[in-house]
């Protein structure tokens, strides 16, 4: 990938278009994810993905949740397939992510389209106008837009996020995970951070809202 068209968080990746299939099993369930190239991790399911799909909390009760920066689904799809009462969103900038999102929510969560919404855009900007907040964010960053970029996206998540409602997100050790845990801990004193797992070199985050 050379130009700026050319990452996985591009608008439109200029890729030649091939389509593979994955199947994962997650949290003992089997779930079949249709990727394209020119979108997150296509040829396999991430190792941050899947151990944070592991060990985050997913409310039983019906709940509003986001998958942020979704890719091609696999945390949004199994928030739905977990928590069957919830109305769940999943956001991603590329849109072969959402055609990707689109697809595999039809193979996985076949009957139950109506509570699952898929938005493409920049991080918050498609729910600017639909005055939403949320349960449960949760995330696999895009740490190769600089740790910046992830720092500026924390400062908006307490403003979507409903009082006890957390962000769940993995980051690896060597992308910056300890230097977000002193920042957060340091910046957003009234709210708590905990690392829910370490493990193979990534880190499981979760931070609440307090009020
Ligand atoms: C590390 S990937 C994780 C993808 C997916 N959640 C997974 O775990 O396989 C980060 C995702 O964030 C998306 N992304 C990057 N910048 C974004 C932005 N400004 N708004 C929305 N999504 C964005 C990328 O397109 C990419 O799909």
């Amino acid at each position: 990938m050379e130009n700026n068209n050319q990452h996985y968080y591009s608008e439109f990746p200029e890729v030649k278009v091939r389509i593979h299939t994955i199947s994962e099993s997650l949290r003992k369930h089997l779930y079949i994810f249709k990727t394209i190239t020119g979108v997150f991790s296509f040829h396999k399911i991430d190792l941050g993905t899947k151990i944070l799909i592991e060990n985050i909390v997913i409310p039983e009760e019906p709940s509003v949740l986001l998958d942020l920066g979704c890719g091609y689904g696999a945390i949004g799809i199994v928030l739905g397939y977990e928590s069957p009462e919830s109305l769940v969103y999943l956001i991603d900038i590329n849109k072969h992510a959402i055609w990707c999102a689109k697809e595999n929510i039809k193979i996985n969560l076949n009957t139950e389209k109506k509570r699952i919404r898929i938005l493409h855009g920049n991080y918050f900007e498609p729910l600017k106008k639909k005055n939403v907040k949320f349960d449960g964010i949760y995330m696999n960053p895009p740490m190769r837009k600089g740790k910046k970029d992830f720092l500026r996206l924390i400062q908006d998540i307490p403003n979507y996020l409903k009082s006890k409602g957390s962000f769940q997100f993995v980051i690896k050790k060597k992308m910056g995970a300890p230097h977000i845990l002193n920042y957060i801990s340091k910046n957003y004193p009234n709210n708590n951070i905990e690392v829910i797992c370490k493990r193979s070199g990534y880190w499981v985050f979760r931070f609440f809202q307090v009020n």
